[in-house]
């Protein structure tokens, strides 16, 4: 007796178009998992337009950069083949489902997030937009509407998965159960990438100096120097310890990260040999893994038409899914139905 297939778990993530590249945090922090998990999973990866535009932006970069986003994300491994890749601005159904959720969400919750309080303390709470306020509400719709299993993430996103849980278990209880209560999926080990210069701080667009952050398609030359010159400490033993010496032991995680072998390995290796060695090496393991990225980022991005065929096809995919999530929430909403 055969039976019938049954139906993969579904993965969901997204990230904003906010600079020219992706930087080493996104990618070990999270797109490295997103690879990974498109063996047994039905994956959903989308480049987060709408979010980018919470802050102030520049409206003639934002198309490019989430092409080039999408260039990034297949250059790095995403398969068009077997994930959904698409543009949050194409799937108006995210809005609309954000927009009842706020409904669910209050003022004081909103406000309480980490995120909001720290983007809008810099300028004065007065002046953030609503949308830096409701960002998480929005993101908590992105994952919702596809009921997936697991949201792999770095650290920083932890905040919102939990949001999106609450919002999930609120809205089933008050209406009917609908929606999955997602899981973050945060791999420990590089959860959170420093600031090469400022190891206190996580690698960040916006908060980063240039010296401190390592982007995917920058010249990999400029990447082998800003390795060779990330703050350390004053003793020279290549050591794990995040509390004493985090500048090195986040350039453990990296090295660990990008060549397969243990921390533990890679502290018996250097075992007196001091921090220059140790650098330069990890400049070379950095340089050989951006070099091909970049070219295939590259020849990705000269055939324009291809990338935005993969991104309508991924948008079909996504709306397939994302349109029969949102028509049970708008008549369990009790919305009047539209007729065809
Ligand atoms: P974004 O665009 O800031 O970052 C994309 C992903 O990279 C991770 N990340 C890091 N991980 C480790 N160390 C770092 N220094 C580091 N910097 C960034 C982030 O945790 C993230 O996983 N709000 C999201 C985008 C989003 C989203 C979603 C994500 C919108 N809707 C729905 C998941 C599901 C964001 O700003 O990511």
């Amino acid at each position: 007796m055969s039976s019938a297939p049954t139906a993969l778990p579904r993965v969901l993530s997204g990230i904003q178009p906010t600079a020219d590249s992706f930087h080493f945090g996104n990618y070990l922090g999270a797109l490295r998992q997103w690879v990974s998990f498109q063996d047994d999973f039905e994956p959903f990866f989308f480049i987060a337009d709408l979010h980018a535009i919470s802050v102030s932006h520049d409206p003639k970069k934002l198309a490019d950069r989430t092409l080039v986003s999408a260039a990034q994300l297949i250059a790095m491994g995403i398969d068009p083949e077997r994930s959904a890749i698409f543009a949050q601005s194409h799937l108006p159904e995210h809005a609309e489902l954000a927009w009842i959720l706020n409904s669910l969400t209050s003022f004081g919750e909103a406000r309480r997030m980490t995120q909001f309080k720290d983007k809008s303390a810099k300028d004065g709470e007065g002046s953030a937009s609503i949308g830096l306020l409701t960002y998480p509400i929005l993101q908590a719709a992105d994952i919702l509407l596809y009921r997936p299993q697991y949201v792999p993430v770095g650290e920083d996103q932890r905040q919102h998965l939990e949001l999106t849980r609450d919002l999930a278990q609120r809205f089933n209880h008050r209406y009917k159960k609908t929606f999955r209560l997602p899981e973050p999926y945060i791999l420990k080990s590089t959860a959170k990438i420093l600031d090469l210069q400022q190891p206190s701080n996580k690698m960040s667009k916006s908060g980063s100096s240039p010296n401190g952050i390592i982007d995917l398609l920058d010249d990999p030359a400029v990447s082998a120097k800003k390795i060779r010159t990330a703050v350390t400490d004053s003793d020279s033993v290549v050591r794990f310890d995040e509390a004493e010496k985090p500048g090195v032991s986040n350039l453990l995680t990296i090295y660990s990260a990008l060549t397969g072998r243990t921390i533990e390995e890679l502290v018996a290796s250097y075992d007196g040999r001091g921090y220059g060695d140790f650098k330069a090496d990890l400049a070379e393991v950095v340089v050989d893994f951006v070099t091909p990225f970049r070219d295939r980022t590259r020849e990705l991005l000269d055939d324009r038409a291809e990338l935005d065929a993969v991104l309508k096809g991924g948008a079909e995919r996504a709306r397939e899914v994302a349109s029969r999530t949102l028509a049970d929430v708008y008549e369990r909403v009790g919305f009047l139905r539209a007729q065809a």
